[in-house]
């Protein structure tokens, strides 16, 4: 079973204060930080690219989770690597060339992860967990946070716990989209053992109160 971790995503921080919105999360107990790149073609926003995820690398010890929304990754993976990612995840639809990404993002040195989004059955990963260091399960349409969590994503998150369990993986399993005290417990208890949070502790008046009430929420 792997360690628990709380990776609060930066998309709803401040951009004109990055610095202080990520001190202020790893003050308050944040273990990644999870950074959401949107090319505006995968879906429908623009978020920010590489520079942001060096500048950021400069301010933090903390890991970097990048999440690739972006069409053909593959043009885009040693960039992200050389801006400081510790594990670079990607759609499932956004590329056919899965392996090849997979691989290509392990022999830099970094974590490799595929990304489901609402739309796309569990399933599709089947084969792909072994190659995978993560698996990600989009709890809203991919594109803004503040979004409604969408409750198929718990049966796909049990789903994929199932496959990882019987292969006797250290596969990672994070849920992203939605996620806040209400429902924490459940997608733990379903195998999710990574935890983006956006609004949720963006908007907090405590954040380090809720990061505490989510680890303990077990
Ligand atoms: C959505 C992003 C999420 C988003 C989550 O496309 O992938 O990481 O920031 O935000 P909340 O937690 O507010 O749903
Ligand atoms: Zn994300």
């Amino acid at each position: 079973m792997n360690e628990f971790i709380i990776a609060p995503s930066v998309l709803t921080a401040d951009f004109c204060r990055m610095g202080e919105e990520v001190a202020r999360m790893e003050r308050a107990g944040a273990d990644m930080l999870h950074l959401d790149v949107m090319d505006g073609m995968f879906v429908p926003n623009i978020s920010f690219g590489p520079k942001m995820v060096a500048d950021i690398r400069k301010v933090t010890a903390l890991p970097l989770d990048v999440h690739l929304m972006i069409e053909r990754p593959e043009r885009y993976i040693e960039t992200f690597a050389s801006s400081g990612a510790d594990y670079i995840t990607f759609h499932y639809e956004a590329t056919e060339k899965r392996g090849e990404c997979l691989a290509a993002i392990r022999a830099l040195g970094k974590k490799c992860g595929i990304v489901i989004s609402p739309d796309t059955p569990a399933e599709v990963t089947d084969d792909l967990v072994p190659l995978c260091d993560m698996v990600l399960v989009m709890s809203v349409y991919p594109g803004f946070g503040g979004q409604k969590f969408i409750p198929a994503a718990m049966g796909k998150v049990e789903h994929i716990a199932g496959t990882i369990a019987r292969l006797g993986a250290k596969t990672r399993l994070e849920i992203d989209g939605g996620v806040g005290m209400s429902n924490v417990r459940d997608l733990r208890r379903a195998g999710a053992d990574t935890i983006v949070a956006g609004s949720a502790l963006f908007n907090a008046d405590d954040p380090a109160a809720l990061i505490r009430a989510m680890r303990e929420s077990n």
